[in-house]
């Protein structure tokens, strides 16, 4: 039978990492990888974090399961980072933390909870997404349907979303991303987040909030705004929280599907339909990551030493992008690409053309992904002159 098996190509990016891996050139650049990366270009593990494995290492009794709906102090502690300590959704409880691998494991229990419950939705994600959520989708069996995001002149195309999601059918799923879109790093704002708010309830459409980037765009708080309307005003939602980024431990596979519902009965209804789901996927969750969390938030020393951490990667990432655009001054680029500065998050569509993206990689040793996303993360100070001169060269042939 295995005989017969067809092959498929692998993921695009993965195979980027063993091309420049195997590239020799020492001004190789690598702008593809989505991993935060620090002036040394490496992806460092944040001291809290270091700390706080001590301390679990030293207190850990037991490696017994830890339940379908994992850790429950890291679930309570995430809420309260999610949906703030004063949120109305937790007075009322009325929101339920399951525990998944990574923000992919939520985003698949929460594919897989809604093609069981609502057999006839459709989930809209926008054009471009993350290129993951349709394969988790995919996977979970849910029709996907697309709203128009970006614009042919590669800026937020913030009416064609409007209108593409005013023509959503009640009763399907709309996938927003909280903050630090990716892959191109155009935000709502304010004003923008309440006409979405507005059309979420007008169509009476179940929003799906992707919140994988806490902090990685203007702090905190502030990138939960969007985030806390939506659920503080709808009643319902689903949001699929990772820390893999804002903890810098992608590899512990650690995130959550927060079930939020119009009241504390409907809520635990959903959460023990969420513990068949995660029972029929993988059981339980892993445990490190989790613990590593909780220790996090659940310390104030720790807590404030780990919100240090988390600003220190959002301010290198903005001034990288402030020093990207300064840098293609000198070639009178500035201008076309000033919204590299104006994106949040570590991810820029750069709107070069995939022939421009194999140019730099082929003649420059710069690496992105052929949709023309650069992980801006992988700048250094010292790099972005050669960078930008290599940009100006494939830029100039159009
Ligand atoms: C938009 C978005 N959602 C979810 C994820 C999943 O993150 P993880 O499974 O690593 O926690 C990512 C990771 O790149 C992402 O960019």
């Amino acid at each position: 039978m295995l005989e017969n098996v067809e092959r498929v190509p692998g993921d695009a990016i993965l195979g980027l990492i063993q091309t420049f891996k195997a590239d020799d050139n020492p001004n190789k650049v690598d702008l593809g990888v989505g991993v935060y990366r620090d002036e040394n270009g490496q992806t460092p593990i944040l001291e809290s974090v270091r700390e706080a494995e001590k301390t679990r290492l030293a207190k850990e009794t037991t490696k017994a399961y830890i339940g379908s709906h994992g850790d429950p102090d890291f679930g309570e502690a995430v809420l309260k980072l999610v949906f703030g300590h004063n949120s109305p959704i937790l007075a009322a409880n009325r929101a339920s933390a399951t525990q998944a691998p990574g923000g992919t494991g939520a985003l698949r229990l929460a594919g897989d909870f809604c093609r069981a419950q609502f057999p006839n939705a459709s989930i809209w994600l926008p054009e471009p997404t993350w290129p993951n959520h349709i394969g988790v989708f995919n996977a979970s069996g849910l029709p996907i349907k697309r709203y128009t995001y970006v614009d042919d002149d590669n800026h937020l195309d913030f009416a064609g979303m409007l209108a593409d999601l005013k023509t959503a059918p009640a009763g399907d799923i709309v996938l927003l991303h909280a903050s630090c879109h990716n892959p191109t790093g155009f935000d709502l704002n304010r004003d923008q987040w309440q006409q979405i708010l507005d059309v979420v309830r007008e169509r009476d459409v179940l929003p799906m909030i992707d919140f994988a980037y806490q902090g990685f765009g203007d702090g905190l708080e502030d990138d939960a705004y969007g985030l806390r309307l939506i659920t503080e005003s709808c009643g319902e939602a689903l949001v699929t929280q990772s820390c893999s980024k804002n903890f810098g431990i992608y590899r512990e596979r650690t995130g959550c599907l927060i079930a939020v519902a119009k009241n504390e009965s409907a809520m635990q209804d959903v959460r023990s339909q969420l513990a068949t789901v995660a029972r029929g996927n993988y059981s339980n969750p892993p445990a490190h990551g989790a613990a590593i969390v909780s220790t996090i938030l659940g310390s104030h020393d720790l807590r404030a030493l780990w919100q240090d951490e988390v600003s220190a990667m959002r301010e290198r990432i903005k001034k990288l992008r402030a020093a990207m655009v300064d840098a293609l001054q000198p070639y009178g680029l500035d201008e076309r690409f000033e919204y590299i500065a104006n994106q949040r998050g570590m991810f820029s569509y750069t709107g070069l053309s995939s022939h421009q993206v194999e140019r730099l990689k082929n003649d420059y040793s710069i690496y992105m992904v052929s949709s023309g996303r650069a992980n801006i993360a992988g700048l250094q100070q010292d790099n972005l002159d050669y960078v930008a001169s290599a940009i100006s060269d494939v830029v100039e042939e159009e």
